[in-house]
């Protein structure tokens, strides 16, 4: 094994169900579309160790979200390469595309202190962690809310709500995400629901099937926390044929971790988050489930 023989390379759309079967090996969740949607937004963005036979050993990603920021994610070698230098290869490859920009990513138990002391990210958020809520047993939407605010309405995503959808994420997260929520809205095995009132987007969400079978809810943003809990039961029910049920949340956002223990599901990790400059400042009180977890801040 010594002398394996790979290189490291950007990866194109057609590692893609490779790369995610490296990640499933790992047990954690991810969609099984988002990352055409991630490497279209940033086509240089993940970097893959190869075999000369086109086996793929290792993943990472950088995703330049805008000159400022990029997000590194989906780190992971299959189990019987690690510990030979091949994640930390991938990961360089990363951090060069990264350039000196701050960037921002999600320990997993364990790993914080190999980010912030030896791998150039000494700065950890501390007003939240990220709360992993998953299980494979079925969850109960029946015991969510249906009843929106005067006023609002939820409907099913359609193309025409994309500027009330840019408009609404701009105003939240501050900087131009539209490439990224337009082909996210557009995912294979996703559904996305949208509350809209006055005219105006006031919250939205997807559901989308994860390599674990799961019903991975994420984005879901609202301006209030009973817009939140409709668009989650909307979501779960709309994608009957998942196995169980994923959702990361923010632990300062305690609304959204309510729906989470109503709903019946268990929150099993947390992840700190770590950046390499500086915070990211969002009001995370309208961020009821992050964005998809290995690829945006929020
Ligand atoms: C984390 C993981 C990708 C590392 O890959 P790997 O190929 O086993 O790691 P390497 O063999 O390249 O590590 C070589 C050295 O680089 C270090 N290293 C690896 N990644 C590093 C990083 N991001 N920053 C700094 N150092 C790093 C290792 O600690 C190791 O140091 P040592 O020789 O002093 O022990 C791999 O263990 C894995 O897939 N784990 C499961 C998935 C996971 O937890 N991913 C992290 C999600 S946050």
């Amino acid at each position: 094994m010594a002398d394996l023989k790979y290189e490291v390379r950007p990866m194109v759309k057609e590692d893609v169900p490779q790369v995610l079967d490296v990640w499933k090996e790992t047990g954690m969740q991810e969609g099984t579309h988002c990352l055409y949607t991630w490497l279209e937004v940033d086509p240089e963005g993940f970097q893959v160790a190869v075999t000369d036979s086109g086996e793929i050993l290792g993943v990472c990603c950088a995703i330049i979200h805008h000159d400022d920021l990029a997000f590194i994610g989906i780190y992971c070698v299959r189990k019987k390469h690690r510990g030979l230098g091949i994640g930390y290869k991938v990961w360089n490859a990363c951090m060069e595309h990264s350039g000196t920009r701050n960037a921002a990513l999600n320990a997993v138990p364990g790993k914080l202190e190999l980010y912030r002391d030896r791998g150039g990210f000494p700065v950890v958020e501390s007003e939240w962690v990220c709360l992993v809520n998953e299980t494979h047993e079925s969850v109960h939407p029946e015991n969510l809310s249906d009843i929106v605010p005067d006023g609002v309405e939820i409907q099913d995503f359609h193309e025409s709500h994309l500027p009330l959808i840019y408009k609404y994420d701009l105003h939240l997260i501050g900087y131009n995400r539209e490439l990224a929520l337009k082909l996210n809205c557009q995912e294979q095995d996703s559904k996305s629901f949208v509350a809209i009132k006055d005219g105006a987007c006031v919250g939205f969400g997807t559901i989308k099937m994860s390599c674990q079978e799961a019903g991975q809810v994420g984005p879901l943003y609202a301006n209030d926390s009973s817009v939140a809990e409709v668009l989650l039961k909307k979501l779960v029910l709309s994608l009957p044929q998942a196995k169980g049920f994923a959702m990361m949340t923010i632990s300062t956002n305690v609304p959204a971790n309510e729906l989470i223990k109503k709903i019946g599901c268990p929150m099993t990790e947390e992840c700190p988050r770590l950046y390499r400059k500086e915070k990211l400042n969002v009001d995370v009180s309208k961020v009821f489930a992050h964005f998809d977890l290995n690829f945006s801040p929020f």
